[in-house]
């Protein structure tokens, strides 16, 4: 027996509004066609002046604490991958903490962009495994649309706000149980092709979404399939044992070319793209939810997580429900 984390429940949270292609392209040149048929986006939710990346954070970590059946004061670490906190400091972990009325415990933020919620949940892992807490609460929560810049076409039809949040807790387990493996990756040397133009120790503003999209997407289909093989050598199985793949969710045809490249039938994957567009650290976890909630993943299920974004940033996760 080896003291694992085990995946106890799961939760999300979207912004009330719902905006469509169409809606969008009223503000900029673009329309629905180009942005379903390059990015399979056809929806995202965007943030009302009272939802923060703290609130939903918090609307999530609930859902899943219930999923769970714990409460806020069993939690003895909580980690919020985020590039979007509600403040500079203190951390969105502690406002959240706050929020959920937990008691003294471990509660910190995660800056990884899109695999801010991979890094968090490889740190929880490892804090688990070591005894560092018995519980925690491991949350994707992102308000992009506050750092779009609203006339630039080419960033701000891709991205959308929500949250997800998982809850692990420490067990002694056979070998087959929980988080099997986890890999990051971190090239900072691509740092200028996805970025903000602003931060408190630059310009002192908040600042917007820059990206060059083209190069993102030729090293995002790369580098997930290699951190895939990766992962998977790790546990010693071959891609065909994968049961659900749930892939960050920036593009549809990045997803599709990384199932093809892993031999993965478009079944296995889950898809969230078209209903959430890109949530950053917040669309693994949302994702999810979704596929527990409605019963396609299920407990034995080998389930893989991947991400890659800003940085260049990376990482993959094994586990069995
Ligand atoms: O979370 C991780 C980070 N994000 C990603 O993984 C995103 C990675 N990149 C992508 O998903 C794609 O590169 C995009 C969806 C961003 C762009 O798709 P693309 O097929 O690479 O298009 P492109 O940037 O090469 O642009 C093609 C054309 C350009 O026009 P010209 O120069 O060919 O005349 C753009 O100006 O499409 C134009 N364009 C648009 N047209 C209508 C760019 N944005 C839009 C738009 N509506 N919203």
């Amino acid at each position: 027996m080896t003291r694992r984390a085990i995946l106890k429940g799961t939760g999300s949270a979207l912004p009330r509004t719902r905006v469509s292609n169409d809606e969008l392209a009223k503000r900029v040149d673009t329309s629905d066609e180009w942005i379903v048929e390059r990015t399979g986006i056809r929806f995202r939710h965007i943030a009302e002046p009272d939802e923060t990346t703290g609130t939903l954070g918090a609307d999530a970590a609930r859902e899943a604490l219930k999923a769970a059946g714990l409460d806020a004061a069993d939690i003895g670490l909580i980690i919020v991958a985020t590039a979007t906190p509600d403040n500079t400091f203190p951390a969105t972990a502690t406002k959240i903490q706050a929020m959920l009325g937990a008691p003294d415990c471990i509660a910190f933020d995660v800056a990884a962009v899109c695999s801010g919620f991979l890094y968090a949940l490889s740190v929880a892992d490892s804090m688990l495994r070591t005894g560092a807490a018995n519980h925690a609460l491991v949350i994707g929560s992102e308000t992009f649309s506050r750092i779009l810049d609203w006339e630039d076409r080419a960033t701000c039809v891709l991205f959308g706000d929500g949250a997800g949040a998982v809850v692990l807790s420490a067990e002694e387990v056979g070998d087959d149980r929980g988080i099997l493996a986890t890999r990051l990756h971190a090239e900072g040397q691509y740092c200028d092709m996805l970025y903000v133009d602003g931060g408190p120790s630059t310009t002192g503003t908040v600042g917007h979404v820059r990206m060059q999209g083209r190069e993102v997407f030729r090293h995002a289909v790369t580098n997930l399939a290699s951190v895939l093989g990766e992962v998977m050598a790790d546990v010693g199985l071959p891609a065909d044992a994968i049961d659900w793949i749930v892939p960050h969710q920036a593009n549809k045809r990045i997803i599709d070319a990384t199932a093809k490249k892993l031999g993965l039938p478009a079944e296995r994957v889950v898809l969230t793209v078209d209903q959430h567009a890109n949530t950053s650290a917040a669309s693994v976890p949302l994702a999810l939810d979704l596929a527990v909630r409605d019963g396609r993943i299920k407990r034995g299920d080998l389930v893989v997580l991947e991400a890659m974004g800003g940085g260049f940033t990376w990482g993959a996760a094994v586990l069995r429900v």
